[in-house]
């Protein structure tokens, strides 16, 4: 699928058998999601732009590079925040950005309930974050919210995503980069990923 990459590394799919795994308890289920979460950032940040710099050694001049932007992390609540902490230690400097958003269980329609974001993202690189692309419904929300916010440089960090759902964010935002551990096979009647984990944010917190 144009613009989706499926990050095949074998510690990522190790961890995402953990997480499919119904007896992984939350601690574990944490443990795994923290791990892969900070894997799938290293891959999804080969293209970040850099701008070439002089650096002083005690010894002499060097070229070196800065990243030409500044990196603003969204996750979305409540399940992208078991992704935040390993991807934060990984890119200290970044602000972060939270979206809170909830499928309501009848409709599958996404509602916001919370949004802290910087105020003008046109000059950063976003890192928009969930582990569940199901009907697609809340990245299109999310999306819309960060393009009214003027973000520009925006790629997704996805750990389960079905079809349905990469469909319906395309339609939206073909250019969207999408970096995944897998592309599923459906969603069910309920709009739940097959076979997916079940509900990420209840097995993170152990509802
Ligand atoms: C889950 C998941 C995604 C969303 C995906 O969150 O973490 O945000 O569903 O579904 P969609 O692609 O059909 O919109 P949910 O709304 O259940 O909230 P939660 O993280 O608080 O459980
Ligand atoms: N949200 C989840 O947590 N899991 C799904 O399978 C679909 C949406």
């Amino acid at each position: 699928m144009k613009g989706v990459t499926v990050i095949s590394h074998p510690l990522v799919q190790h961890n995402l058998t953990r997480l499919r795994d119904k007896r992984t308890r939350p601690q574990e289920f944490r443990r795994c999601l923290s791990e892969m979460s900070a894997l799938m950032l290293h891959e999804a940040t080969r293209s970040f732009g850099l701008r070439p710099v002089a650096v002083q050694t005690p010894l002499a001049k060097a070229k070196g590079y800065q990243l030409e932007r500044e990196i603003v992390l969204v996750p979305i609540l409540r399940a992208g925040l078991g992704m935040l902490d390993s991807i934060l230690q990984l890119v200290p400097n970044a602000r972060v950005g939270f979206i809170g958003l909830k499928r309501d269980e009848t409709t599958q329609r996404a509602m916001f309930y919370h949004k802290s974001l910087p105020r003008d993202l046109t000059d950063f690189e976003v890192v928009l974050i969930d582990p569940m692309l199901a009907t697609g419904g809340s990245i299109v929300a999310a999306m819309n919210l960060l393009v009214e916010l003027g973000a520009k440089h925006v790629r997704f960090i996805n750990l389960i995503a079905a079809p349905e759902g990469i469909r319906h964010v395309r339609k939206f935002y073909p250019n969207l980069p999408i970096f995944t551990a897998v592309v599923d096979e459906k969603l069910n009647d309920k709009g739940y990923i097959l076979p997916g984990l079940g509900d990420a944010g209840d097995r993170l917190f152990g509802v």
